[in-house]
């Protein structure tokens, strides 16, 4: 993003929508023009009301912007996104990944399986370099064992997400009792280009189903203060601080501990686990 810039991508669906300012012109509205893997796709003048990002004091009060894609864009693939001033070089705005899927999703969730193994490792390397860590970090015998690990249902529940013929997020439940306590202690992550589609919520109901169905009584897991994404996930799952942190959320000392009471059976018409 141009330095001088400040703004969001807060929402895709058939459309962009946003907020941009120039801080030393807060009150001019920017001409926008949306590119598609490089093709000027939509424009607009980002002139909409924005009364929250005033009140936030970071510019407007008109300064929204909603750039509608062309039916062709939403096909269910992965595209480049970037923004355009007039005459200045394509940009990024906080919020939306640059490359993301457009259109509907169609997705499925499947249970861990060795025939998955080099799409688990496009996964989960892929899901390094959206954390910043080193992809050379996910070594192909690690995979096999966290995959096969999975087939030990006395310890762990491992569901994965598929789209587009690739694995884009997973949800891991580790049931080892610690102290007599059900641990349930979870990781997931959902590919940065899937995001907002469902597919976090459809692997956390799936993972909770299937923690029940083998007899756990409930669900910890740890969420840092800073993870809005990921808080909103399992406030709208029903996940509640904690009263007393379990032992393995110690480690986490800055991580915020949640529960949830999972009901013993799955709801009666849905989804195998
Ligand atoms: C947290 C995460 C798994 C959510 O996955 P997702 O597929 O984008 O989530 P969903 O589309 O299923 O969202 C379900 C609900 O979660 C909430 N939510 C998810 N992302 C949100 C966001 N960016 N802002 C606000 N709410 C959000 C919403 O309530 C949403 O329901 P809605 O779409 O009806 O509003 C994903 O953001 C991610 O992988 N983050 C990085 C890894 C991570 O933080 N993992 C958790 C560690 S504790």
């Amino acid at each position: 993003m141009p330095a001088r810039l400040r703004g969001h991508l807060d929402r895709l669906d058939h459309a962009l929508h946003g907020w941009v300012v120039d801080p030393s012109r807060p009150e001019a509205s920017l001409e926008l023009t949306l590119l598609v893997d490089g093709v000027p796709r939509a424009s607009t003048a980002a002139r909409l009301p924005r009364p929250d990002v005033a009140a936030a004091g970071l510019g407007g009060p008109a300064c929204g912007f909603v750039l509608t894609l062309p039916a062709e864009c939403l096909d269910g693939r992965e595209h480049d996104l970037a923004l355009q001033l007039p005459g200045g070089r394509p940009f990024q705005l906080p919020g939306i990944a640059p490359r993301t899927m457009l259109g509907r999703t169609r997705f499925q969730v499947l249970p861990a399986g060795p025939e998955l193994l080099a799409s688990a490792v496009a996964l989960l390397r892929q899901s390094n370099v959206e954390s910043a860590l080193d992809p050379g970090l996910v070594d192909c015998d690690v995979v096999r064992h966290w995959l096969g690990g999975a087939n030990d249902p006395s310890r762990r529940v491992l569901k994965l997400a598929q789209a587009n013929d690739r694995l884009v997020g997973y949800a891991e439940v580790d049931r080892r009792m610690v102290h007599g306590a059900p641990a349930g202690l979870l990781r997931m992550s959902v590919l940065a280009a899937y995001r907002r589609r469902g597919i976090g919520e459809a692997l956390l109901a799936r993972a909770e189903q299937r923690a029940a169905t083998l007899g756990d009584t409930a669900m910890w897991l740890t969420v840092a203060e800073t993870n809005a994404p990921a808080r909103a996930l399992y406030r709208k799952r029903g996940f509640h601080p904690a009263a007393q942190v379990p032992l393995l959320a110690w480690r986490h000392a800055a991580a915020l501990a949640k529960v949830k009471p999972l009901l013993g059976n799955p709801p009666a018409g849905s989804p195998p686990p």
